[in-house]
């Protein structure tokens, strides 16, 4: 095949876990993003220790694990959820009890999103937390890419949207193997609109004035603060672990 004709990747973004059936694919590695908090507050928990997260769609099955003995985070509408150990905050997972262990976690969209797209050729978590990590890794699979957007209450929402379009931008400007589905070129300009102050880009974001309203403006300011870990969740048997450093990302300048 001449380099012509060398068949190009994918890399799309699906704006809800409603619209995942739409998009999916059996190649595509899948994004799980919602960072306002779940995957922000999925990286911190790696980045300060914890071994295993086990992401559950429904507080049925959160309590189901409570009850035998795990370390459980619930959240829902943006408020800590009582009879659980934790909220959604990434502020709650930054302590020397969840080292090495497994925490069990429920949210309004973040984990119905990894449920949506459990079947998928790979899972990955993805927030500004480890952005540059995440892309470096996508960038070296070699693979296509499909951007899932929690949203929320499976509705569009802003600030995964500009999520989504960074590293779309990102990815367009270190590599020519992709094609680009609409979606994600919308995105890729939006986020461009938004990268010189991201947070005051999203001041009128509906779930920005849920959190403002519910006193957690620290959450926004420290999810919104890019490369604080090169930790990449994944996905693996039901629950999502560290990328082990063999298939990890090699660090920018390798390879
Ligand atoms: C979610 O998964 O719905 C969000 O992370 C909500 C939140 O900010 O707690």
């Amino acid at each position: 095949m001449t380099k012509m004709e060398e068949k190009k990747l994918k890399i799309d973004a699906c704006f809800s876990p409603f619209l995942y059936p739409v998009y999916k694919d059996d190649e595509s590695i899948v994004v799980i993003i919602d960072v306002l908090r779940a995957t922000s507050a999925i990286c911190t928990a790696f980045e300060n220790g914890a071994e295993k997260i086990i992401p559950v769609a429904s507080l049925e099955e959160a309590k189901a694990y409570k009850q035998k003995g795990f370390l459980v985070g619930a959240e829902r509408n943006g408020l800590p959820v009582d009879g659980f150990d934790f909220g959604n905050s990434p502020f709650h997972y930054m302590g020397e009890n969840i080292k090495g262990k497994t925490i069990v976690l429920t949210t309004t969209n973040g984990t119905q999103a990894i449920a949506s797209a459990k079947d998928a050729y790979k899972i990955v978590i993805g927030s500004f937390l480890n952005i540059d990590a995440l892309c470096d890794f996508l960038l070296n699979e070699k693979r296509s890419i499909l951007l899932l957007c929690s949203g929320w209450k499976n509705k569009f929402n802003l600030e995964d949207a500009v999520f989504a379009g960074a590293v779309t931008d990102e990815i367009s400007n270190r590599s020519d193997k992709y094609d680009f589905g609409d979606a994600c070129i919308a995105l890729k300009y939006l986020s461009q609109m938004a990268r010189k102050n991201t947070n005051r880009f999203l001041t009128h974001s509906s779930h920005k004035k849920r959190l403002a309203k519910l006193n957690l403006k620290e959450d926004i300011r420290f999810c919104l603060t890019p490369n604080q870990t090169k930790v990449i969740p994944v996905y693996k048997d039901g629950a999502l672990v560290k990328m082990s450093p063999l298939s990890g990302s090699p660090q920018r300048g390798e390879g």
